[in-house]
């Protein structure tokens, strides 16, 4: 069981840590009448649906909607469990965090995970300088690594044999389960009896460090041609694939005013034994719009060099696409005469790659000289799909990028700047009107709840929903109605579990005049729970309520709960279903 914290500390937490100054830490926002709205940090986008109500302290997002108070907020931003996020909190606003039957299990376990790879780091790294790590120093050296590079990054190597690392641990009193659950030991079940056994074997390795100095997570290599190449770790309670980025611990000091991200973890390795101090790499995995956010806040300019084949440019356009719509400023390296930056270095020497980066076009120098490759320019014809295309192209940018790039297109094709102008002028409000188009089409799909959509999907009945919300939204504005329709309806007359979970919280905390403020309803609503009371709450700020209307809804919900006694097949969804559909459905969006 989590801690469980008093209302007045949640109260006063709430009152310290204004929502509106934590939430534009992690994304701009801008005022919009009495709320502010920025780009959602949960989801990409590129034109603004978060929105953040000082009034009552909370956010909610129409794109994917999540939506909860500050601690939700952090919860999800940071991957936090409640308490941590808690935690957090205290940390940022000067609040001591209340300790009396504190039970910290989950924060424990993570501390010994810590420990437990950190260990183990240390003893992939001290293999590398015994008999027995020959094998993986030998490799280093011929990929030409010097010591103080193998040093700095800490590598290491696992040696060949099935339980190495485990009985070095053991001797250290870690369990196999906790080497288990740190992705350091795997398991097998024969005949119902369960064995362990390492997980890395004849691999070097690269310890995966976070921002604060932790080991997280391990790659191992092999040291020939054999398959898998690498083995990563997957995600466990202090690793998350997503949001694992290689060599930010060194990088976040840089004094470089971009970041580098490059595709593996030995282009990395030896561009900073190279002494480019600001590269990163990403783990294999495709670049996140969550793992963006966070680079966003060391820098805001990165810099790509992915790999010179037909992946790396796929990667490419993805990476500038996710990286532009939050805002950061792209370049892209354009890599020749080698497959990858370990190569270039290899074969020309840093001054070449240094060049590279002074010369790396900005994400509209990329995208035009990429078209132009598919289009003759020698003729007419090629010419003008060609200036069609970059025009489509700068339709999307600022006035200032269309005026560089008219004028080298101009130039570029002998063609009369004012010309390309107007057709981008076309492009740039065709653009518009559909974006507005598509905007208004949100805004009504949006109107039609989601759950309501849910509800349509699966014939669980919409009247119950609606009334459902409407009752749930109009209790929580005017807790003095509860009084009157306290008894007619239970937990169980709503035909969405979530909804009379919300119901049976409301109602507690109105009988006991606690306080009906969001936050003190975080910790007991899940993370998708507080998208829907969010949402609900939201629904029903502008409507009127009156306690009519509350005794109509109770009406409704209970005819409609004796029709579906009667009508077994119009069944409620289980809470799984309910959250599986919603899931469905933000991926949809
Ligand atoms: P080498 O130069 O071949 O040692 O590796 P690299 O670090 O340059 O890696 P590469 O460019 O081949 O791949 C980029 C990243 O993808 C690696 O750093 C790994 O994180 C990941 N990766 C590559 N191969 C595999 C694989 O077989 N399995 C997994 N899980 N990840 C891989
Ligand atoms: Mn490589």
């Amino acid at each position: 069981m989590a801690q469980r914290f008093s209302d007045e500390f949640l109260a006063e937490l709430r009152m310290r840590c204004d929502i509106e100054q934590i939430i534009s830490s992690y994304t701009p926002l801008k005022r919009r009448g009495k709320n502010l709205v920025g780009l959602c940090p949960f989801h990409n986008e590129k034109t603004p649906s978060f929105t953040v109500y000082p009034e009552s302290q909370s956010f909610f997002c129409f794109g994917c909607g999540a939506g909860g108070e500050v601690i939700s907020f952090i919860r999800r931003a940071e991957n936090l469990d409640y308490t941590e996020a808690v935690r957090l909190l205290c940390d940022r606003c000067g609040m001591v965090m209340p300790s009396e039957g504190y039970d910290n299990s989950l924060a424990e376990k993570r501390k010994r995970m810590y420990e437990i790879n950190k260990e183990a780091a240390r003893f992939f790294h001290s293999c590398l300088f015994e008999e027995q790590g020959k094998a993986g120093l030998d490799y280093y050296k011929e990929r030409g690594l010097k010591k103080g590079t193998i040093i700095r990054f800490g590598l290491g190597y696992a040696p060949d044999g099935w339980r190495n690392l485990l009985t070095y641990m053991r001797g250290k009193g870690y369990s196999y389960e906790e080497l288990y659950e740190a992705n350091l030991a795997n398991k097998s079940e024969k005949n119902g009896k369960v064995s362990f056994y390492d997980s890395f074997r004849n691999r070097v390795m690269v310890p995966i460090i976070d921002v604060r100095g932790n080991v997280v997570a391990f790659g191992g290599r092999v040291l020939d041609d054999s398959k898998p190449k690498y083995i990563n770790s997957s995600d466990t309670l202090v690793y998350k694939k997503s949001l694992g980025v290689f060599g930010l611990n060194l990088a976040k000091s840089t004094k470089e005013k971009s970041l580098i991200l490059v595709e593996g973890y030995m282009d990395a390795i030896s561009l900073h034994q190279a002494g480019f101090d600001n590269v990163i790499a990403c783990l294999g995995t495709a670049l996140t719009s969550e793992m963006a956010h966070l680079l966003a806040r060391y820098t805001d300019e990165i810099i790509l060099s992915y790999d010179a084949d037909d992946a790396g440019q796929k990667a490419t356009d993805r990476a500038i696409g996710i990286f532009s719509s939050i805002g950061m400023k792209v370049r892209v390296i354009h890599l020749t005469g080698g497959k990858d930056p370990d190569e270039i270095l290899k074969k020309y020497g840093p001054e070449r790659y240094r060049s590279l980066i002074d010369g790396a076009a900005n994400d509209i120098e990329f995208e035009l000289i990429r078209l132009r490759k598919d289009f003759d320019l020698m003729t007419s014809d090629g010419k003008m799909k060609y200036l069609e295309r970059a025009a489509e192209v700068l339709a999307k940018t600022s006035v200032i990028a269309q005026d560089i790039y008219t004028s080298r297109l101009s130039e570029e094709l002998q063609v009369d700047k004012s010309r390309i102008a107007v057709r981008i002028d076309q492009l740039r409000r065709r653009t518009q009107r559909k974006e507005e188009g598509q905007k208004y089409k949100r805004i009504q799909q949006d109107a039609m709840s989601q759950n309501t959509k849910i509800a349509l999907k699966n014939s669980t009945n919409i009247r119950a929903v609606k009334a459902e919300e409407r009752l749930l939204g109009a209790l929580y504005r005017n807790p003095d109605f509860y009084r009157g329709i306290k008894g007619e309806i239970a937990a169980e007359d709503f035909s969405v579990g979530i909804h009379g979970r919300i119901f049976t919280l409301l109602a507690e905390r109105i009988e006991e005049h606690r306080s009906l403020e969001l936050t003190s309803f975080s910790q007991e609503l899940a993370g998708e729970e507080m998208d829907i009371f969010v949402q609900i709450i939201k629904k029903n700020e502008n409507l009127n309520h009156t306690f009519k209307v509350c005794s109509d809804c109770v009406q409704v919900m209970t005819e409609e709960r004796e029709k579906r006694q009667q009508n077994v097949s119009a069944a409620t969804l289980s809470d799984e279903d309910f959250l599986a559909l919603i899931n469905q459905q933000k991926k949809g969006i």
